[in-house]
């Protein structure tokens, strides 16, 4: 399995911020915000990890990442997404890299509290199809929203008006390599990009997507209440591994370890 860190887009709701760089670079707690999805991508046992960015400060990344020597990685993969043309859109500029292997996907905003592996390792035994992570909010209207009937998912809707569950879906898709034909099959949607949620709305529809229910806190940083609560997370968690020495870091144990040396 091959990992895919998707930090395209314009970040505009978070303007001025987003004014003279990327959204995925503004800091959260003691670093930048794209650390955490790559770093949650290499606990849970990636090795390659391609990260689709865009915008004006693209080459940023590469300043700030380099071959991800900071995450212990060997090399990173980059490419670059033109416009703003929705998750799916940026999604698909990873099937090169896919190369037919299965892809753990993670939005660039998004950040948990815990380890993944062990959904990762569900998806490998289910052998193909999709996954995806639903988890309840107090505010699932700004998110793609999941209907449930029983432990079955029958539909998504994107930041529906009245959702019809509190579970909404993370920015966490683990897909097959039956992802990219589906994007080929995508129209734009109202607000001119490639959707996300039409992508799984189809694993639904053949009947092929189960999901899971993510432990932990889990937020976006897209807006600039939810940046500042994912500041506040991230610090809180931080002072609590502090506070607790002999608990063990790394995978599974609910810290974001301290990097390697560069
Ligand atoms: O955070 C989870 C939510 O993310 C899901 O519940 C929704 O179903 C999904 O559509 C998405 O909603 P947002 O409206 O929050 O997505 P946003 O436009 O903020 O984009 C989230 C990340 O996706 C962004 O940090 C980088 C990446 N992205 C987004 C766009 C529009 C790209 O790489 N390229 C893009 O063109």
């Amino acid at each position: 399995m091959k990992g895919v860190v998707l930090a395209g887009g314009l970040g505009k709701r978070l303007e001025p911020l987003t004014h003279i760089t990327n959204k995925h670079l503004l800091p959260v707690y003691d670093r930048p915000m794209i650390y955490y999805p790559i770093q949650t991508l290499v606990e849970a046992g990636m090795s390659r990890i391609l990260l689709v960015t865009g915008g004006a400060n693209a080459g940023d990344f590469l300043r700030l990442l380099g071959n991800g020597q900071a995450f212990g990685l060997k090399h990173l993969d980059y490419t670059y997404q033109r416009g703003e043309g929705g998750i799916a859109d940026a999604l698909r500029l990873a099937e090169h890299f896919a190369s037919g292997e299965p892809i753990v996907v993670m939005l660039g905003d998004n950040i948990v509290e815990q380890g993944i592996k062990p959904f990762l390792e569900r998806f490998a035994a289910q052998g193909s199809g999709a996954k995806i992570l639903l988890k309840a909010v107090e505010d699932p209207g700004r998110f793609g929203v999941a209907e449930l009937e029983g432990d079955r998912i029958v539909g998504i809707e994107e930041k529906p008006a009245r959702p019809k569950s509190p579970y909404v879906v993370t920015g966490i898709y683990l897909y097959d390599a039956r992802v990219f034909d589906i994007i080929r099959t995508l129209q734009p949607s109202a607000r001119g990009e490639l959707e996300i949620t039409d992508v799984n709305n189809a694993y639904i529809r053949d009947g092929q997507m189960t999901f899971d229910i993510l432990d932990g806190w889990w937020t976006d940083a897209g807006l600039p209440e939810t940046l500042y609560r994912a500041t506040t997370l991230v610090r809180e968690r931080a002072l609590r591994h502090k506070g607790a020495s002999a608990e063990p870091a790394g995978a599974g144990a609910g810290f974001t370890p301290p990097l390697l040396p560069r």
